[in-house]
């Protein structure tokens, strides 16, 4: 077997180096290692204390993720009974934390009698965002070093630690000023106590009120039933924060043996759950992301220092935004200079938003002001490395833009389109370098927003391809790979799970009751909802761009249309499918009144619609156009289209994704239920469920998960 631990002694000390890259995971070989290093040097009598620390940057991100749901999870030794024993062994343990640790990684630290880090090291205990607890006594562990309220804010949240934060809340016993200092500084620790003949763990005050930090304040009695009380909406059907609460309050009630196997079980609950299966899902699909046959680390990048981005409207200026955000440059090229001052002006006034929320400072504010330059003049954007399209979306309008952007940019730029529904390679047609175009079509609002489609044309160069991916990841974003296609992945998917919302409402549902199933399942926002946030007339001219391939179907969002007549616009004239009094939300009979009247029209029956039907006929259309998408080649796997609807739709993480669910609900069972609606919906299911080529192909020959055959 490798490898993976680095034992080495100096004189008293010796020296345990966690050496399995890239993030040393506690996977079952690592933490057999570990142990057999340890009890090595507790065996030593010439060793008088123990630093453990990582070989490489990372002291380590936890316990090995793609063992959970396996046997090798909790095969010999499995991490709590390790950590166990590192607590029993009577030499001073020094965990010397460069990098970071995570999870199991923190969890280990605190399994050691002492702790130094680096500064700038970053701890903390992530799991809830895998749908987990901390499972190795962190939950335990943790109050007891820093108070159970500080322990419940950091492991309810999974947000990181800094280690000034981590030294004043009594989780750190030093910090090293660099991370060349740190081995020495961990050293000379251990020297002193070996000095001192401290003992293996020290004996910290054992205050009676040690569940809070703050000396001198006990929790108050109820605490976490307020707590509770006070979460519950926001956690919706997730269970993963109800057992990280139920494990600190074992934390102090419990003698620590007994909250350690209280922990114990919550985790194995924790870990079986479809809750958690999705999360870690999403985890790999996330790392996934962006790994394409014929891009690999030999692909050449491009540089890219200078940016620039035509249009400062809406998106434009969230574009800008998040370069300056990520420290480079940015030049906003406007047709007129009052469209640009107008750019300029939002912008500043965002991040002042920002500043009044305290997410920045005004000095931070500043700086990125600093960076985005406005012109009017093609010429100073001549030398742009990476150039971002943002104008209106009209072909010929692009077309015009593209025209000049060929004419004026430097040979070697990236010239790149927001579009949101135009044909890419058509734009890049009237340039002399396709392999130079790609879409990124980013999501509103552009600053916040995580998902960025990368769409490839089909001249697009590899290089092309994967300097953008790169460039996506320093702005931080989520850049899914689409080809070609009306609204790429995410629209394409959208407009039939769109378009059954639509029929619902004819056949008998209202807005709010197709809302309120689509919320139920987690969804952030009903569809109806939705598209009163972004704007009726916008889907409205999307459509109309499309009349010919929608033309077989008479009833085709024909309330949408009607809506559209009557200038209910949504949110922006507070009428659309709901009416709007300042921020609430309310339902509209009038809507139902000329959904009767349209249906009647169309000669559609009015019934009780079941919120399973909706459900499943929303959900049904939604995934059989992703399994589409991906027996066309439009996206290169499943994991793919979970991501663009989590984080560019609203589909909830903790479902992993519709394809996730979707696998979930049985590949079978949706064959069957789109046969059924085909079924029961007379002409109306002839023309629209028809089941993807690939559904039919994965349930014949026996498949469980949605992947190209
Ligand atoms: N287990 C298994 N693999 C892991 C891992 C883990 N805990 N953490 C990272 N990796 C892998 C990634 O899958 C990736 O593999 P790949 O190169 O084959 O795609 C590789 O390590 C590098 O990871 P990233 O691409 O994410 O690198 P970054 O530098 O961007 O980020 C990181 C590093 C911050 C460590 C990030 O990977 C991360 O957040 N990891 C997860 C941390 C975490 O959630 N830890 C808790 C685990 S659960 C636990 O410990 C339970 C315990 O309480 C019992
Ligand atoms: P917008 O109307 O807010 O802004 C467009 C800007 O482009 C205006 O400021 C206009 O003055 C400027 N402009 C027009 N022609 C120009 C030219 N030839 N040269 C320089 N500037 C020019 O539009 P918005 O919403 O920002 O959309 C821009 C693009 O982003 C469109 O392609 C749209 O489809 C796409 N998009 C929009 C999303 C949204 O939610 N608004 C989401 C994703 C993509």
């Amino acid at each position: 077997m490798n490898s993976l631990i680095n034992y080495r002694c100096e004189g008293p000390l010796a020296l345990i180096g966690l050496a399995s890259a890239p993030v040393n995971a506690l996977g079952q070989a690592l933490r057999e290692q570990l142990l057999e290093a340890c009890e090595r040097a507790a065996a030593d009598a010439s060793v008088k204390a123990i630093i453990l620390h990582g070989e490489g940057s990372v002291f380590s991100a936890g316990a090995d993720i793609s063992e959970f749901g396996s046997p090798a999870s909790f095969a010999k030794p499995d991490l709590p009974s390790l950590l166990t024993r590192l607590t029993e062994l009577d030499k001073p343990l020094i965990a010397a934390i460069g990098g970071l640790a995570l999870g199991g990684g923190l969890e280990l630290a605190m399994a050691c009698g002492y702790r130094v880090a680096e500064a700038g090291a970053r701890m903390g205990l992530p799991e809830i965002k895998l749908g987990l607890l901390p499972g190795a006594g962190g939950t335990q562990r943790l109050p007891r070093l820093i108070g159970a309220a500080a322990a419940l804010k950091y492991i309810s949240s999974g947000e990181p630690i800094g280690t000034h934060r981590a030294q004043v809340l009594g989780l750190l016993d030093w910090v090293a000023p660099t991370a060349d200092s740190l081995l020495e500084t961990a050293k000379a620790l251990a020297l002193a106590l070996i000095h001192r003949q401290a003992p293996g763990r020290p004996c910290r005050p054992c205050r009676p009120n040690w569940p809070h930090p703050t000396p001198g304040t006990a929790l108050l009695p109820g605490y976490f039933a307020d707590y509770r009380a006070a979460n519950q909406s926001r956690w919706k059907g997730q269970s993963a924060p109800q057992r990280v609460v139920a494990a600190i309050e074992a934390a102090c009630n419990l003698p620590l043996a007994e909250g350690l196997a209280r922990e114990g079980e919550l985790f194995k609950e924790a870990e079986a759950s479809t809750e958690s299966e999705a999360l870690r899902h999403v985890f790999f699909a996330e790392r996934e992301v962006g790994k394409l046959p014929g891009l690999d680390t030999g692909t050449s990048i491009r540089p890219v220092n200078r940016v620039a981005v035509i249009g400062a409207g809406t998106m434009g200026g969230g574009i800008a935004m998040n370069f300056a955000n990520a420290g480079m440059a940015v030049t906003l090229l406007e047709l007129r200079a009052d469209a640009l001052e107008r750019g300029l002006a939002l912008i500043r006034k965002n991040y002042e938003t920002s500043v009044e929320r305290g997410k920045l400072t005004s000095e931070q504010m500043e700086q990125r002001l600093a960076l985005i330059h406005g012109t009017l003049d093609y010429a100073n954007i001549a030398d742009a490395d990476l150039v971002i399209e943002a104008v209106f979306e009209e072909l010929a309008i692009k077309q015009q833009v593209f025209r000049t952007l060929d004419e004026e940019c430097k040979v070697g730029a990236i010239l790149a389109s927001n579009t949101s529904t135009l044909d890419v390679d058509a734009i890049a047609a009237v340039t002399r370098r396709p392999q130079d175009v790609v879409g990124l079509h980013f999501f509103s609002p552009a600053n916040v927003m995580r998902l960025l489609e990368v769409v490839r044309g089909a001249a697009t160069a590899a290089d092309v391809l994967a300097t953008t991916l790169k460039v996506a990841k320093r702005i931080g974003k989520i850049p899914v790979v689409s080809g070609v296609c009306f609204g790429f992945i995410g629209n394409r998917m959208l407009e039939p799970y769109s378009r059954e919302a639509h029929r619902l409402l004819l056949e008998g549902a209202t807005p709010a009751q197709v809302d309120n199933v689509l919320t139920s399942l987690g969804m952030a926002m009903g569809v109806f909802a939705m598209h009163d946030l972004a704007g009726i007339d916008v889907s409205f001219l999307v459509r109309e761009s499309r009349r010919e391939v929608l033309a077989h179907d008479p009833g085709y969002c024909k309330l949408a249309d009607a809506l559209y007549a009557l200038g209910r616009f949504g949110q922006k004239t507070n009428r659309g499918y709901y009416l709007y009094e300042g921020r609430e939300r309310k339902d509209d009979p009038e809507v139902v009144a000329l959904a009767e009247k349209i249906a009647g029209e169309l000669g559609i029956q009015r019934r009780v619609i079941s919120d399973q039907e909706i459900h499943d006929r929303c959900v049904l259309m939604l995934v059989n156009e992703g399994i589409q998408l991906l027996d066309e080649g439009i996206c290169q796997r499943s994991s793919d289209i979970d991501l663009v609807w989590i984080n560019g739709y609203g589909f909830p993480v903790w479902r992993g994704g519709p394809m996730h669910y979707a696998e979930g609900l049985g590949l079978e069972h949706l064959l069957e239920r789109i046969g059924h609606y085909r079924e029961v919906l007379g002409g109306y299911g002839a023309m629209w469920f028809q089941p993807a080529h690939l559904l039919e192909r994965l349930v014949a020959s026996g498949k469980t998960g949605v992947e190209r055959l």
